[in-house]
């Protein structure tokens, strides 16, 4: 049997895509992750549960579907640099996608409160990568400002290009499970995914391809839960650094989403996402970010009717955090080298 080779999301889902036709593609062949069932979890909550594997996308996260879209624009619009602000894995997948395209990236996070890998990611590929004094609501203010004065484009979620290019994971669902699931749990930070997800389900159904439309169940951490409490919080504060978000650029498309959908927008605390995330790698061998844990702790947590198939985002890699990864697990003092040694400590036989 010939093997079919997936060409990333812009040339596999063409025909939703306001691509301009000759113009370079920029892709690094992002999307076509699993659709993983979650046999524990399903028992779990009693449902019929799939994890969608973002984080094996080419920079370790979701944020690679929307970036080859804002790249391959910024390209056949002439542009030279893009900018973005960064809780970590959009600036990894700008500058990943900037460098392939010839492009200069310049990324602002915030000091301190981002992971190490992301970091790491931003940096190797060539990105010029400026830690600001503040939190990621400060820094987006900053991009925003400069992408309106000076001839560069913001590739943030505020740009449309991002939310067409995201909303291939919903298309991903609905193809997998042949039809979409009765629930949709996705971790919420600026809020861009949530709205790219509906945005995706709303545009299969109408085109026939589904025959309905999933709940949107979105969650933010307790500490950083704007649309929770219905205004902005000024001082974000959770575990999950990557939805550490106290005003969301798409607040509007968030709530839609949830309205709309029939589902909500709900907090989970640390320890909940903790909980959750250390579940997904024993239980399940997936092995993600704390914020993307976050769906899942919200399923847990909010719970589901019988039987009903629910898909949970894990919008990425556990690796690109290995600090929180150790701080969650006891790791045993070294020992000598020799076999009593490590018979001495192990109980087995
Ligand atoms: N999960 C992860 C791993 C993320 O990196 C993000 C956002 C989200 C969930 C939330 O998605 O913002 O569309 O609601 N990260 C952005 C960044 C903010 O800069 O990397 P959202």
């Amino acid at each position: 049997m010939a093997v079919v080779k997936w060409r990333g999301v812009i040339e596999e889902y063409a025909t939703f895509l306001p691509v301009p036709s000759g113009s370079p593609v920029i892709t690094l062949f992002e999307g076509g992750t699993p659709l993983l069932p979650a046999p524990r979890l399903s028992e779990r909550v009693g449902a019929r549960v799939f994890l969608k594997i973002e984080g094996a996308n080419p920079t370790g996260s979701f944020k690679d579907r929307g970036m080859t879209m804002a790249i391959t624009k910024a390209v056949a619009a002439g542009a030279k640099a893009v900018v973005c602000a960064s809780t970590g894995n959009t600036s990894a997948s700008a500058a990943a996608y900037a460098a392939r395209a010839g492009l200069a990236c310049v990324v602002l996070i915030p000091e301190g409160h981002i992971a190490l890998g992301k970091l790491a990611q931003a940096l190797v590929h060539g990105a010029k990568v400026l830690q600001v004094r503040g939190n990621f609501d400060e820094a987006l203010r900053i991009v925003r400002e400069i992408g309106e004065r000076e001839p560069v484009i913001v590739v943030n979620s505020v740009n449309p290009d991002r939310i067409e290019g995201q909303k291939t994971g919903a298309f991903e669902i609905v193809d997998a499970l042949g039809d979409a699931p009765e629930a949709h749990c996705i971790p919420v930070g600026n809020a861009g995914n949530i709205t790219a997800y509906w945005k995706g389900y709303c545009q299969y159904r109408e085109a026939g391809v589904s025959t309905r439309l999933p709940r949107m169940l979105g969650f933010q951490a307790a500490g950083a839960a704007p649309l929770v409490l219905g205004h902005p919080v000024p001082a974000p504060e959770t575990v999950a650094t990557a939805i550490r978000i106290g005003d969301p650029a798409s607040w509007y498309g968030a709530t839609a989403a949830a309205s709309e959908s029939g589902g909500g927008i709900f907090a989970v605390t640390d320890d909940e996402i903790l909980s959750a995330y250390r579940f997904l790698a024993a239980e399940e061998s997936v092995f993600c970010e704390a914020a993307s844990a976050a769906s899942v702790a919200g399923l847990m947590s909010v719970g589901v009717p019988e039987s009903s198939t629910v898909v949970c985002v894990l919008t990425g890699h556990g690796l690109k955090d290995p600090d929180l990864a150790i701080s969650q697990i006891d790791v045993p003092d070294p020992i000598d080298a020799d076999v009593d040694a490590v018979l001495s400590v192990l109980d087995i036989g």
